[in-house]
Order: C-alpha cells, then structure tokens, then sequence
C-alpha cells in the first residue's frame, strides 16, 4: 500500500480553502492509502505565536481533522513536536539545502517581504517540511497549489542526499487537485484565501456560524456584468464562487450555470451561503463533541507513538548515512 503524508499548520482556524484544497481529499485518500496526517505545530512558530492561543489551535486542528472524517483506525494523525525525529531530520536536511534555493521560495518571499525582524526558520522552514514527508517513505503528498513549490525542493532535496550519502529517500509526489487547488480570498480573487489575513471578511472560517456565513458571502466581490459563468481570466470572483459552490454541493459547475442562467447574484449568493452552511454543520456539531473529549488525547497519544515507532527508524538510517554519533556496539 503506498504511503500518504500531509501536514496543516495551527495557526489559526482553518478556512473553507484549507478544506477543500486539502482536507477533504485526505479523507477520501485514507481508505485507499497508508495515511499519516500531521499537526505541524513546529512550523506556526516560524512566526510569532501566542502560547496559549498556539496550544489552543493545536488542539482545534486535531478536533477538525477528526470532525471532517478523518478515521483513526485507517490513518495517523499526530502532532509534529511529539515526533522529535521531524526536528532531527529537519536539520540534516537543511545542511544539504542551498541559501539560493531556499531564498527563491515564494512563500518565504511573501512572508518576508517588508519586514525587519525576520526569523532564520522561515527561510530554512521548506527543509522541515521535506523531513516531514521523507521521514515516512512517503509516495504522495496531497495538498493546495501553493505548496507545490515546496514539494519540488523536498523532492531535489531527497535526490540529492540519496545521491551523496545514500539512497534511503522515497521520492514523493504531490498531488493537487484538479478543482478547488486554491481557493480565493472573498473580497480579492486575485489573492488566495488565507486564515493569516487580518480582514476576517476575506475568508469564511470552518467554525464560522451561519449567519456568519451567509454575510461573508453576500458581501464576496463579483462584477458588473451580472451573469453567473466560469471564466477564471475574465470573472475570477464569480469563478471562485461557482468553484466553492460544486466542491460543496458535488454538482459539477456546468449543471450550476445552466441552473441560474438568467439570474442575478442575489439569488445565487443566498443558495451558495445555504449550501456552505449545510456542508460546515455536521462537521462543527462533531468538532464542538470532540474538542473537550478524552478520546481526542487517546487518539493524539496512539498517532505519536505510531509515527515516533517509524519515524526513529528512518533518522537513525539517515544519520548512519551521514556518519553521525558512533557505530553501534555488537
Ligand atoms: P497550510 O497550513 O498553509 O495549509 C494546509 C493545506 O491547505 C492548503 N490550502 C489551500 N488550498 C486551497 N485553497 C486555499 N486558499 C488554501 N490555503 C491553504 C495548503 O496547500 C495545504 O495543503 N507548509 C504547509 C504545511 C506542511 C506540510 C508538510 C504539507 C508542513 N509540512 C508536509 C504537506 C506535507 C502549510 O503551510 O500548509
């Protein structure tokens, strides 16, 4: 059975765009795939956190990778600071990676950009997230389109130290979905959606209650022309829209058009708030279960133990091939 890898970030309540770029493929994948799901809490501090607010959103994202469907009799989910092996590896693979190629990053241009005081980890945060993937053989990684840069340098960082050391590495591949890869922010549709924007109106929250829901979508950006169609160049608001309607609903977008051919926005902003809506309240009713709940800790404690057992494997091979520490006595 080949081995998926995932990881999201605690660094505030996820959006609908974590959910349909990513989560919602993890589980449809954990049937099919050995899945390991992680809670990368040592990447949220490559900015600056909140420690009570860190821990609280740490436990918040187990909650919701649990209330979306996630099995944990069929998959591994964990939290990355309870596997020390990801911090190890990180830093073996950061002595293999280049300034140049870290610096060309996009994400880390973005985040950098303007500022002063600028943390070593955000440039050197793409080789942990490689040691993530390379610690369980992983096959593929699902995730949104903004990460497919950091998979194609885990991917030359894993060849280049098969090539110099020796070959342990599982090249992993990424895969992103057709629709929904990257889902815009509601009042820019030239900006992904993003749970670090400060305007809360630019995303819709995954615990956002309806009558949240149904503001921030009727106050989403469209245009002038008033007709609902898919044309990403020309209509990228009302795009985003059609998109975020056939991910929740299953229609396919075709079958949506037809059906509010000859309508106005309002219309169609009120039925897409309804179908949010109902796509979000099972998911919360189970995560509110969940969040308070002892089962949680079981969970999180059998996926660290689980991942430790296969992680210390891999960073013990990966240091005997770098020549770490000492020969193992017979
Ligand atoms: P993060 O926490 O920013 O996002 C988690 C997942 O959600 C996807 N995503 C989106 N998809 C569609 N539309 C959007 N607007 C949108 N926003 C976010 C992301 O692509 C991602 O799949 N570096 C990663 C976390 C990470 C990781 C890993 C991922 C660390 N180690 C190993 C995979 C494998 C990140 O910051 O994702």
């Amino acid at each position: 059975m080949k081995t998926v890898f995932s990881g999201i970030q605690p660094s505030g309540t996820l959006t609908l765009g974590n959910y349909l770029g990513a989560m919602k493929h993890f589980v449809e994948m954990q049937n099919d795939y050995n899945c390991y799901f992680c809670i990368v809490d040592q990447h949220a501090i490559t900015v600056p956190q909140d420690r009570l607010k860190l821990r609280e959103n740490i436990r918040s994202l187990a909650a919701l990778y649990l209330a979306v469907g996630i099995d944990h009799e069929k998959a591994t989910l964990f939290i990355q600071s309870e596997v020390p092996a990801h911090a190890q590896l990180g830093w073996l693979m950061q002595c293999v990676s280049y300034i140049g190629e870290l610096e060309r990053m996009t994400q880390f241009k973005d985040k950098s950009d303007g500022k002063e005081a600028v943390s070593s980890a955000l440039l050197t945060y793409p080789p942990l997230m490689a040691a993530d993937i390379l610690l369980y053989k992983t096959d593929i990684v699902p995730v949104g389109e903004d990460q497919k840069q950091h998979l194609e340098l885990t991917r030359d960082l894993a060849e280049r130290f098969n090539k110099k050391y020796n070959d342990i590495f599982t090249i992993p591949e990424v895969r992103i979905p057709k629709v929904g890869a990257r889902i815009m922010s509601l009042n820019d549709p030239a900006k992904k959606m993003s749970k670090s924007n400060p305007n809360p109106k630019s995303y819709i929250s995954m615990l956002d209650d309806e009558k949240t829901i149904t503001k921030k979508i009727k106050s989403a950006v469209t245009d002038t022309e008033g007709s609902i169609r898919f044309d990403r160049d020309e209509k990228p608001a009302v795009s985003n829209l059609l998109s975020i309607y056939s991910l929740c609903s299953g229609e396919s977008i075709e079958s949506i058009e037809e059906r509010y051919a000859g309508k106005g926005y309002g219309d169609f902003k009120s039925d897409l708030a309804e179908v949010v809506v109902e796509t979000l309240r099972p998911i919360q009713q189970r995560y509110y279960e969940l969040i308070d709940s002892d089962e949680l800790d079981d969970i999180l404690d059998h996926g660290a133990n689980k991942a430790n057992h296969v992680a210390s494997r891999m960073i013990e091979k990966a240091e005997r091939a770098m020549g770490l520490g000492r020969k193992k006595r017979k």
